[in-house]
């Protein structure tokens, strides 16, 4: 895991959107700048419909039917060092692209096996139709998927000739894993790959891609909604809310000094109570709607912080400490020097209501 000074992935201004109709549309994400360096591990936080998976997928290209990547930039470092973007290319260059370069393990992937296909069909399709055909006999693809499941402690002779069905949850998820890594991408983009799992699976997947990651060092994306999740598996967090990045720094500075509001308010909900500490403090109210933004920081209808400049005008991320490779601490809120730490165990959402509160 040797960061390299040039990122292997350069996000500029990233705005999508997905058509709600005839002629409307709705931004779903916007204004997203990110540089990833080989090796490390970014995970994606925040409530459902803020934007992680859709950012996810956009950064494949890989977005639905409606969705659509409306500006941006989304420049790669490929393997042989060469740079692209990847809103240029084509339909060939892009089927190159994914799987070798990067690829992804879907949000409810364990249906994404095609249930009438047996795993090992499953590798040979993908090794066959992303890499040179002909080295890809049936003894070499035997050969590849069992290493690659070995390292996900699944035994090949066991899961290759097993339909999706005869597997357990767990055991399909390690094994989407194990695929998406057949061809040594450089980024892997996890999308939730532990929602819906009992807890012993879930740390054991934690326990493989750690493993995985040691032995590849591929990049990582990893979106969850689960805070703990992140604080084990993560290196970077950024922190979505109403599709905007709203902070960004090392794990370390966002679960031991977040300075958002929002991001102090979820580690809050999740870390371990102390003393009389109430067992859960959580971010009251829910997300905006899309369709219905907030005007200035879209977050203010929920912040015990907001004052009447916070409605203003959008607020853009502040830069709170510079870091060396992608992991400067930046904060898009106006009162990020009053948001507080709890004793040093963790973050706690501003219990005051100083300034003008606005949240219910
Ligand atoms: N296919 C779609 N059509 C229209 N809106 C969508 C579609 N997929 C997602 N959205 C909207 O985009 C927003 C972000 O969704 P998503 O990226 O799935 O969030 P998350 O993964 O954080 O839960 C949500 O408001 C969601 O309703
Ligand atoms: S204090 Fe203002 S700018 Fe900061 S999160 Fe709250 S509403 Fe947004
Ligand atoms: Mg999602």
């Amino acid at each position: 895991m040797r960061p390299v000074n040039d990122p292997i992935l350069s996000v500029r201004d990233l705005e999508i959107a997905y058509r709600t109709g005839r002629k409307e549309s709705v931004t779903a994400v916007s204004g997203v700048d990110l540089d990833l360096y080989q090796g490390q591990s970014l995970a994606l936080v925040g409530e459902s419909g803020c934007g992680k998976t859709t950012l996810g997928l956009g950064l494949l290209r890989l977005l639905p039917k409606l969705g659509r990547i409306t500006s941006g930039t989304l420049l790669y470092r490929l393997k042989d060092g060469s740079h692209a973007d990847l809103l240029g290319m084509g339909k060939e260059e892009l089927r190159r692209f994914r799987w070798n370069q990067a690829a992804m393990v879907f949000q409810g992937a364990m249906n994404a096996f095609n249930p009438v296909a047996r795993i090992f069909d499953h590798f040979a399709d993908t090794l066959r139709d992303h890499a040179d055909r002909k080295r890809w006999t049936k003894r070499a693809v035997e050969r590849k998927a069992g290493e690659l499941l070995e390292t996900v402690r699944l035994d090949p002779d066991r899961v290759l000739p097993s339909y999706p069905h005869e597997l357990s949850g767990g055991m399909k998820q390690r094994a989407l894993i194990a695929l998406a890594i057949a061809l040594d991408p450089q980024v892997l983009v996890l999308d939730e790959p532990t929602t819906a799992l009992d807890l012993l699976t879930q740390r054991q997947i934690v326990q493989q891609l750690h493993e995985l990651r040691g032995k590849f060092g591929f990049t990582m994306v990893f979106i969850t909604h689960d805070l703990g999740l992140a604080a084990e598996l993560a290196d970077r967090v950024a922190t979505m809310y109403a599709g905007r990045i709203i902070e960004t720094g090392s794990a370390r500075d966002i679960f031991y000094s977040p300075k958002h509001p929002y991001t102090a308010g979820l580690i809050n909900a999740v870390m371990p109570v102390h003393g009389d500490r109430p067992a859960l403090e959580s971010v009251p109210g829910y997300p905006p709607s899309l369709k219905a933004m907030p005007p200035g920081c879209a977050f203010h209808p929920r912040c015990a912080l907001a004052t009447e400049e916070c409605k203003l005008a959008p607020v853009a991320l502040d830069v709170l400490a510079e870091r060396p490779e992608g992991m400067t601490h930046a904060a898009a809120c106006l009162h990020h020097d009053r948001v507080g730490l709890d004793g040093g165990t963790g973050a706690r959402l501003p219990s005051s209501t100083e300034g003008e509160a606005t949240n219910a």
